[in-house]
């Protein structure tokens, strides 16, 4: 997909291109925040420091939005105010920034500067991609740069409107390293590639398992996901966690592996416990073993030094979910195990959700990842095959110029 990025127009063009332009950044600074509105976790924040720096080096004057959380549109509160992250942004990047409300009719900014326009879901029509609010957003600006890769997978003012508009249209380093990182893994990759897919339900990411059904050499199915599986493979799971009603849709995936001569590995081990509980005595047993009463809640060793094989002689993994409670000591060997074997594996990886970045942070394998993706929705729809709004107009106006 070609689209044109703002690391183009930094080192292709004219030496001061940039400078003096009025470049409008739409960032993903979506982070959570406790109770008392302190960011608990600043991730998206310092990804977004690159595109701003390149801007700003460039002598550009920049402005930045987000949303933050799903407000109500024209209906400020306090909690959905940017000024924490603005205070977070002025650290990263070593100088104050400013944070401007009610910005939509007009910004004051020099070159050089940067500012942090408030909370952009605060504006009427945003959510709806109001072609007035994106067009007076598109004046605002000379450059418009896209680099919200959280947000790719919705079409609003701020992400998709103003893209159509703003003179010219581009994204930011971070959106492209996504988009970079999602092509290698996804479009051409090395085989043999592997996708790890868990979570607790099949209805929410079947449509996942379906497009990745066409596409990998191996599908490891992982936590509730696993255990339907294990059901529409013929085999007993107690009590744990499953969907009776998607048997068949399991067993669609399955066929469709096969008939490619590819698979989805059945976990011949499992941990099993009594109660969903950290201090629940843990069973290691054979899967045709399980009882009425057990849960599973992990796979068992054999089954997870299996699946290492299989990762460390991966071209490709592709990884979205733990594949037992591995918030619990008792139950986290499997994921673990996998964990250690992406971080070992020479293949090329990509991460993403956030179940999966938490596992990532407690093994500490971030440098071992090859790439971790900042976005949760945005992610799983990429690996649902499907091609994101921010994408397609990117390369729309890519085409056009
Ligand atoms: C996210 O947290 O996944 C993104 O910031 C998108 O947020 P949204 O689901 O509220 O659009």
């Amino acid at each position: 997909m070609k689209i044109l990025r703002l690391e183009d127009l930094v080192a292709q063009g004219p030496k001061d291109q940039l400078a003096g332009k009025r470049v409008f950044i739409r960032a993903d600074l979506n982070v959570p925040q406790d109770d008392a509105g302190h960011i608990t976790e600043d991730t998206r924040i310092r990804a977004s420091v690159p595109c701003i720096q390149m801007a700003l080096q460039a002598g550009a004057a920049v402005m930045v939005t987000s949303h933050l959380g799903r407000p109500t549109e024209g209906a400020f509160k306090p909690e959905d105010s940017l000024a924490p992250v603005a205070q977070r942004l002025g650290e990263l990047l070593g100088r104050e920034v400013p944070l401007r409300s009610d910005w939509v009719d007009g910004v004051e900014v020099r070159p050089g500067e940067v500012v942090l326009l408030e909370n952009c879901r605060l504006n009427k029509g945003e959510k709806k991609n109001d072609e007035a609010l994106a067009k007076k957003m598109a004046a605002l600006c000379d450059i418009f740069v896209h680099d919200a890769f959280g947000t790719a997978h919705r079409a609003e003012a701020s992400t998709y409107g103003i893209a159509q508009f703003a003179p010219v249209a581009c994204a930011g380093p971070l959106l492209a390293a996504e988009i970079d990182a999602i092509t290698k893994a996804l479009a051409q990759p090395k085989r043999p590639l592997v996708a790890i897919v868990a979570g607790s339900k099949v209805s929410t990411k079947l449509t996942i398992l379906q497009a990745l059904a066409d596409k990998v050499d191996g599908l490891i199915v992982g936590g509730g996901i696993a255990n339907t599986f294990m059901l529409a493979a013929g085999l007993k799971i107690g009590k744990s966690l499953a969907e009776p009603d998607l048997l068949d849709a399991a067993k669609a995936v399955m066929q469709a592996m096969k008939a490619r001569g590819a698979e989805v590995p059945i976990p011949s081990d499992v941990v099993t416990a009594k109660a969903f509980a950290a201090d629940a005595p843990a069973t290691v047993k054979a899967a045709t073993d399980v009882a009425d009463d057990d849960l599973i809640l992990d796979i068992g060793p054999v089954t997870a030094a299996l699946l290492a094989d299989k990762l460390k002689t991966a071209g490709t993994i592709v990884w979205n979910g733990p594949v037992g409670v591995f918030e619990f000591d008792a139950f986290a060997h499997g994921t673990e195990t996998l964990a250690r074997a992406i971080a070992a594996s020479p293949a090329f990886s990509i991460a993403g959700g956030g179940d999966t970045l938490a596992a990532i942070a407690k093994y500490g394998i971030e440098k071992e990842v090859g790439y971790i993706s900042t976005g949760g929705g945005a992610f799983l729809e990429v690996l649902e095959g499907k091609t994101l709004p921010a994408f397609e107009i990117l390369a729309r106006r890519a085409a056009q110029s």
